[in-house]
């Protein structure tokens, strides 16, 4: 089945109100109760979501994939290394090509900033950036939202939630490493900002991004003068993929200025969360036995990113922002009356994605 424009794009954190994000937060915990119980949660039950990765993943590719087989979808998963791309297809008809096996939606990673967005444009189809260059990774961020929901606030955080409710309101957060090639970092100051945290950037000179006026965040140059008054301590990868080497010329000088070792560690409050989107370069930017310590929320991270991802692939399929806003303080009942909202008509069918005309 061909998807209606009923479905809407996730491109870019900055798409989303600080309600919309909240609302995706609280479906996806209730979608997190619905699987955790065993109970059915179908509501993509004949749609065909595409997996469209031209760059390497394995949290972020795993987690949509599983997210539209608890949703009911089927998925159509691209491998670009073995694809007619070896034989110089394009993108475009790449995934022009997908949208003609069936694709509803699709979930798109790439190196190269802005490819999801030409993708929603060439297919007509509501597209997921699940990562486009240096320039966003929005379910990422999301996911590291309800990662820290649920740590401050505890697992019925969505008892709390209400439109204009700010999560992280009187929260630090200091985001720590490669900031000016970091979507993750983009994504995390679109979604963390406006729900009412502080964020502060650490960051070699060569690493803060040109543009830095602009983001509303502080800046620091060393870890050691931002480590004990934090809230949460975000480590960024070293992307070598990325990285021009002149730009970090020795990884151990990198380390011991702006690696989280355990001396560091220390320092930290008793209560202080560290995050890491992965893949996990262990003795640079972070230390092994932080990694794997009880204040990392590294794995919540991950198992908050499956649930993020069935609640934005509801939100591109059947064009549902969250759970309306009357439902967020009361997760337990809301699928069921999220299935009627799925129910509802959406607008005529057109040619166009949700959202553009
Ligand atoms: N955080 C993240 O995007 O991980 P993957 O590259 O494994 O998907």
């Amino acid at each position: 089945m061909n998807a209606l424009s009923t479905g809407r794009s996730l491109l870019s954190a900055r798409d989303l109100s600080s309600d919309e994000a909240l609302g995706l937060l609280g479906l996806a915990e209730a979608l997190a109760a619905k699987v955790a119980s065993g109970e059915r949660a179908r509501l993509l039950e004949g749609r065909q979501v595409a997996l469209a990765f031209f760059e390497p993943s394995t949290r972020t590719r795993l987690s949509f994939e599983r997210a539209a087989v608890l949703l009911g979808a089927s998925v159509t998963d691209l491998s670009a290394g073995t694809s007619s791309m070896s034989k110089g297809e394009s993108v475009r008809d790449t995934v022009v090509t997908l949208r003609e096996l069936g694709a509803d939606a699709l979930v798109v990673r790439h190196r190269s900033s802005g490819v999801p967005a030409q993708v929603e444009a060439w297919t007509a189809r509501p597209v997921v950036n699940a990562g486009d260059g240096c320039h966003q990774h929005p379910t990422q961020a999301l996911a590291d939202a309800l990662a820290l929901c649920r740590r401050w606030w505890g697992e019925e955080w969505t008892a709390l939630a209400a439109p204009g409710w700010r999560p992280f309101s009187g929260r630090r957060v200091a985001v720590v490493g490669d900031v000016a090639h970091s979507r993750v970092a983009r994504s995390l100051v679109d979604v963390l900002v406006p729900l009412g945290a502080s964020v502060v950037l650490v960051a070699p000179p060569a690493l803060v991004p040109g543009a830095l006026h602009a983001w509303p965040v502080e800046l620091a140059g060393s870890l050691d003068d931002v480590v004990s008054g934090v809230d949460a301590l975000y480590l960024l990868r070293i992307q070598r993929e990325r990285l021009d080497p002149r730009l970090v010329p020795s990884i151990d000088a990198y380390r011991r200025r702006f690696g989280l070792d355990e001396r560091r560690a220390d320092r930290l409050g008793a209560a202080t969360v560290i995050l890491h989107p992965g893949p996990v370069n262990r003795g640079t930017e972070l230390a092994s036995a932080v990694a794997d310590s009880p204040r990392s929320l590294i794995g919540e991270q991950v198992r908050a990113g499956l649930s993020v991802r069935m609640a934005v692939l509801l939100r591109a399929l059947l064009g549902l922002d969250g759970l309306p806003s009357d439902l967020v303080s009361r997760t337990g009942q809301g699928l069921g009356i999220l299935g009627e909202a799925a129910l509802r008509p959406g607008p005529e069918p057109s040619s166009a994605p949700a959202g553009r005309t």
